[in-house]
């Protein structure tokens, strides 16, 4: 079966990336199609789609080519059970009349004798119209976003600056491609990745070098009725046993900021031996202010490298990395 997913256009590289790693690991497909704002992944089941973050919405595959083969297809298309509607989306290129073309493949469907509701609809045929595609299917999941704002970095209980944002956290876990088992973030400051890591029922560690942060990370686990798996310890020196974790996602200090604990260099040189020791699965996807191939390349096989401008003297750098064998 065929999914369509609608990214996030903020941060659609990251996105994309998601949706790649998702289809893969979690639904054992891969993704064969792409356009603006748009994956269509082959997948062999459907699970876990409440885990996605930077994806707005899921459909089941139905159609993709042009509005005229649309109006056709909807001719053809089977009936749904209970009651329907149609809601057709614009994403960018061209401009499609979004009313009245739902209400012209609304009145094809009615005409074959489907129920239409669009106040209550059991059923929603989601047409997305890019600059030089169509594509529909029948829509299964839309993303609660809500949620991320409610745990914004300065709303919970233990803040600092610096902390990104839950949603994008989250969809960083989501690239380490870890279905069940144990996510490690080795720097975990107020423990932004870990909450996402736990609220979507992954098993945790997060370390901290710092003590006084570690006590407020254990503060916000709390707060989420998380487990309080944050131990106080060195990057450098994990205080974990080898191949004790399935994915590692941390965010660098970055060499702007005062808090790191020693040297950054020595950071760089030594994390990455010991997140190689502890990981028995895959991927690390970390964020940095600085290229690091240099001290990860023994260890990890970049899988793939994103930059984003975050302010004028920072530009981040994500990696996604695969564990050397
Ligand atoms: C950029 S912040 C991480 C922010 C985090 N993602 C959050 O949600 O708050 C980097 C964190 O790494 C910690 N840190 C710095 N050096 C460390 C080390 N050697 N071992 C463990 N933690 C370290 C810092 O104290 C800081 O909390």
């Amino acid at each position: 079966m065929k999914l369509i997913f609608l990214l996030s256009g903020d941060l659609e590289y990251v996105a994309r990336k998601e949706v790649e790693v998702f289809s893969k690991e979690i639904l054992g497909g891969k993704v064969i199609l792409e356009d603006r704002q748009i994956s269509v992944a082959e997948v062999s089941e459907i699970k876990l789609l409440e885990r996605l973050s930077l994806v707005h919405e899921v459909s089941e595959f139905l159609f993709s080519g042009s509005l005229e083969e649309l109006k056709s297809f909807v001719n053809e298309v089977e009936l749904p059970e209970g009651k329907m509607c149609v809601r057709v989306r614009n994403i960018g290129g061209r401009f499609v009349p979004s009313n009245e073309f739902e209400k012209e493949l609304g009145a094809i469907f009615y005409r074959r004798g489907a129920k239409i509701s669009v106040s209550n609809p059991d059923k929603i045929f989601r047409v997305y119209v890019t600059e030089n595609n169509v594509y529909a299917g029948w829509l299964i999941h839309v993303t609660n976003t809500k949620q991320f704002l409610e745990r914004r970095p300065d709303l919970k209980p233990f803040f600092r600056p610096g902390a990104v944002v839950p949603r994008f956290a989250r969809s960083l876990v989501n690239i380490t491609g870890v279905e069940n088992g144990v996510v490690l973030d080795p720097m975990c400051g107020t423990g932004t990745m870990i909450i996402e890591a736990g609220l979507m029922n992954l098993d945790f560690i997060g370390v901290e070098a710092f003590e006084k942060i570690a006590k407020g990370c254990a503060i916000n686990l709390r707060y989420y009725n998380l487990p309080v798996n944050v131990i106080v310890g060195d990057a450098k020196n994990l205080p974990l046993a080898d191949e004790s974790v399935d994915g590692i996602v941390t965010d660098y200090p970055y060499l702007q900021s005062s808090m790191s604990f020693g040297d950054l260099r020595e950071l760089y040189e030594k994390s990455f031996p010991e997140f190689h020791r502890v990981l028995r699965g895959e991927r690390i996807v970390f964020l940095t202010n600085m290229d690091v191939e240099e001290f990860f390349e023994d260890y990890f096989i970049l899988e793939s490298k994103f930059y984003q401008k975050v302010h004028k003297s920072l530009t981040r750098r994500i990696y996604v990395c695969r564990k050397k064998k």
